[in-house]
């Protein structure tokens, strides 16, 4: 018999209980069900890759994960934390533990802020770091995504796409998070560039040891980036598993039109 004492408590980094998100509309009485009954486990060092196609419902699920929707039921856990328990405060300062990179890199980046700048904030708003000290973490964080010193007092429009989602992806691990959740964060980007992004996301996830959600409608993407694969289509999983798995011996005609349309080079 275990001795629930001496048992260490463990739990995973991100758990999703039937998860549900209903968006109220005008046009429509019962509202939309954009997430119908989603659960998911994600560990650290982990990457679970989310895909479908599209408007099944893969960013608003990733939006409810990141507390930018309410849950209309269902409970997401971060290390074991029911976020929605947490006053606003303590929400505040839970943020810099998870954190999204998302498709749209000119979107998330405020066009008037010099990029040291705009990778330094999140050290600012946690109070991780100030005065020199910001500016050297922000210029060794951008140095790791390969954006040189000599750049970093520069404005986003003074850099290509890859290099501003290159820049919103240091943004996003400035704060040293467990969780990021990428939401087709190569889609808007050369093939070439492509490569390279996700290169540096599985590099980074590997050094930071992260738990990565990570949302494509690629299944060539989900070969290279994921452990684990999570098919949804309608709000609902309709098909999960280890990578090998799931791409190898599909089960559902939704994911075998998805492997179809990688190996037809289309991604979509
Ligand atoms: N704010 C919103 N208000 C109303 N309906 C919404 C809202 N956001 C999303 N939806 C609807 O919810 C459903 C799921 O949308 P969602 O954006 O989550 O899909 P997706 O899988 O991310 O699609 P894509 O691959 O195109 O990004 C869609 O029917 C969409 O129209
Ligand atoms: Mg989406």
């Amino acid at each position: 018999m275990s001795d629930s004492r001496t048992t260490p408590v463990t739990c995973s980094l991100l758990q999703v209980e039937a998860a549900r998100v209903v968006f109220q509309t005008a046009s429509n009485r019962d509202g939309i069900v954009a997430v119908n009954d989603v659960s998911l486990n994600l560990d650290r060092g982990r990457t679970l890759g989310l895909v479908g196609s599209s408007g099944c419902g893969k960013t608003s699920l990733a939006r409810a994960i990141m507390h930018l929707v309410p849950l209309t039921s269902g409970r997401i856990r971060l290390m074991g934390t029911d976020l929605s328990s947490l006053s606003r405060s303590e929400l505040r300062t839970r943020r810099r533990q998870f954190q999204m990179v998302f498709q749209d890199p000119g979107g998330s980046l405020n066009a008037r802020m010099r990029v040291v700048d705009l990778v330094s904030e999140p050290l600012l708003v946690h109070g991780l770091a100030r005065g020199a000290e910001l500016n050297a973490r922000a210029t060794a964080c951008l140095g790791r995504v390969g954006i040189p010193e000599e750049a970093v007092n520069r404005y986003p429009h003074q850099f290509s796409g890859g290099q501003r989602q290159r820049i919103a992806i240091a943004r996003a691990i400035i704060t040293e998070p467990a969780l990021l959740v990428c939401d087709e964060p190569t889609s808007a980007l050369d093939v070439s560039v492509q490569t390279q992004v996700l290169e540096l996301l599985r590099k980074l996830q590997r050094e930071g040891n992260l738990g990565m959600l990570f949302i494509t409608h690629d299944m060539g993407v989900v070969r290279q980036m994921c452990d684990d694969v999570m098919v949804m289509d309608g709000g609902k999983v309709i098909e999960s598993g280890p990578v090998a798995q799931v791409l190898d011996a599909p089960a559902h005609a939704v994911t075998r039109a998805l492997i179809e349309a990688a190996l037809a080079g289309t991604g979509r």
